[in-house]
């Protein structure tokens, strides 16, 4: 059976008690029989509150990060033993923005992700290039680098993880890697995983990049783009619902 896709939308830091509300009502009266796994990722402060307004729909829960750390003096972070309090299902690990304003190297993202499996929470681990990367053709050293660091940490669990192709240049930019541009990449991904795991088709490759209602359909047509993980488009009930409805 071929596994369902994966929609997860990146609130990333954006929300109100008052908008989480508004927002998931409209998400759980609108998605109807589930055709695909939808989740949000949210700020943490807000998990309490989506756990409360998601239970009785098919929406998952997801954070945002997780720390490497099991507990202790860690001022600041958020444990994955916490997480799954919360009915966690998935924590984005490894997002360009971590990368690129908190310092987070290939590394330490593998740790986090090893972290969120030992609680059973799926790492939706982040890869993608810059503007740059792709313009010097760096594109698949640059992604095989970030993925196999989180392949040598992980072992065997690899086939546990999802993982999210997100050209850095196409997020928040309006510029999506077209439906073409994202399957080369999605494929190098899939043949590493290959080379990893017999269960390398199981694993959830999500594309990420102004992905929208608009070219949502066109990108999850792809064979191996599983999903996505959309910021700016799953803040409004319409447009995710409506990639929602693409990934059937
Ligand atoms: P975007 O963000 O859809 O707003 O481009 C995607 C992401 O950063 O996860």
């Amino acid at each position: 059976m071929e596994k369902k896709k994966l929609i997860a939308g990146n609130w990333k830091m954006n929300g109100s008690l008052a908008a989480n509300e508004a927002l998931v009502r409209a998400l759980a009266a609108g998605m109807g029989p589930a055709g695909c796994i939808a989740a949000v990722c949210v700020p943490a402060p807000y998990l309490a509150q989506l756990q409360a307004l998601r239970a009785g729909s098919a929406l998952e829960l997801g954070a945002q990060d997780v720390s490497a750390h099991e507990q202790g003096a860690y001022t600041g972070e958020l444990s994955a033993a916490m997480l799954k309090e919360f009915g966690v299902r998935y924590a984005i690990v490894g997002h360009s923005e971590r990368r690129q304003y908190h310092g987070e190297t290939d590394a330490l993202v593998a740790d986090k992700a090893k972290a969120a499996l030992a609680h059973g929470i799926t790492p939706i681990c982040c890869v993608g290039e810059t503007l740059a990367e792709r313009e010097a053709g760096k594109t698949e050293e640059v992604v095989k680098r970030q993925l196999a660091a989180v392949i040598h940490t992980n072992g065997h669990c690899i086939s546990e993880i999802a993982v999210a192709y997100e050209p850095v240049w196409a997020i928040g930019t309006g510029k999506t890697a077209t439906p073409e541009q994202a399957q080369q990449v999605h494929a190098v991904l899939r043949a590493q995983l290959k080379a990893a795991t017999p269960h390398a088709e199981r694993v959830h490759i999500l594309y990420g990049g102004s992905m929208n209602a608009a070219n949502a359909a066109s990108l999850l047509a792809q064979p191996d783009i599983d999903g996505g993980l959309i910021g700016g488009a799953s803040l409004k009930a319409a447009d995710f619902l409506t990639i929602i409805a693409a990934a059937r």
